[in-house]
C-alpha cells in the first residue's frame, strides 16, 4: 500500500439517498483518484466481520444494522499521504463536530449515519481494501 492508498466506504445513508456521485466529486477534486470500486448490500455476517474492532462498544449491534440497511460502496483511493488526507477530507465522526467543508459536514446526518468510513491506518487500509476487493483487481489498478 506504501501510504498512498486507503479504503473509503460510502455508507448506506449516502448511497441510498443518491449522494455516491457527489461524495466522489468531491474527494477527486481533493487529488484522490478512484482505483477500485464496487457496490454491494453487506450481509449481517460482512458488516460484523468488518465492524469486529467495535464489537464491545455499546453501538456495535445499532451500527451492523444500519450497514447492512442498504447498498454500499467501497472504494479504493490514491494521493499521497491517502490516510491521513482522507481523513482529513471527510471530517470528524460526528457531523456535528466535522469541519466545515468535509464530507460528513456536507452529507452526513448524524454520528452513527455519517456517510463515509475511512481506514484509520496503512495497516487497516491494506486489511480493508483486502476484505472488499481481491489482490487482482488490486494489483492491476496499479
Ligand atoms: P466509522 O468511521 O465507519 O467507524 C465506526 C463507526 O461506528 C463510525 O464510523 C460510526 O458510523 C459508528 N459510531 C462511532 N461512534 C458511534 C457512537 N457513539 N454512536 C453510534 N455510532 C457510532
Amino acid at each position: 500500500m506504501a501510504g498512498n492508498r486507503t479504503l473509503a466506504i460510502i455508507k448506506p445513508d449516502a448511497f441510498g439517498s443518491s449522494k455516491a456521485g457527489r461524495i466522489i466529486a468531491h474527494l477527486e477534486a481533493g487529488g484522490f483518484i478512484v482505483v477500485a470500486a464496487r457496490v454491494l448490500h453487506m450481509t449481517d455476517a460482512q458488516a460484523g466481520e468488518f465492524y469486529e474492532v467495535h464489537k464491545e462498544r455499546p453501538f456495535y449491534r445499532s451500527l451492523v444494522q444500519f450497514m447492512t440497511s442498504g447498498r454500499c460502496m467501497p472504494l479504493v483511493l490514491e494521493r499521497a499521504d491517502a490516510v491521513s488526507g482522507l481523513r482529513q477530507a471527510i471530517g470528524a465522526t460526528d457531523p456535528a463536530e466535522a469541519a466545515d467543508g468535509t464530507v460528513r459536514k456536507l452529507y452526513a446526518e448524524s454520528k452513527e449515519r455519517n456517510a463515509i468510513h475511512a481506514s484509520d491506518s496503512d495497516e487497516n487500509a491494506e486489511r480493508e481494501s483486502l476484505f472488499f476487493f481481491s489482490e487482482a483487481e488490486l494489483i492491476g489498478a496499479r
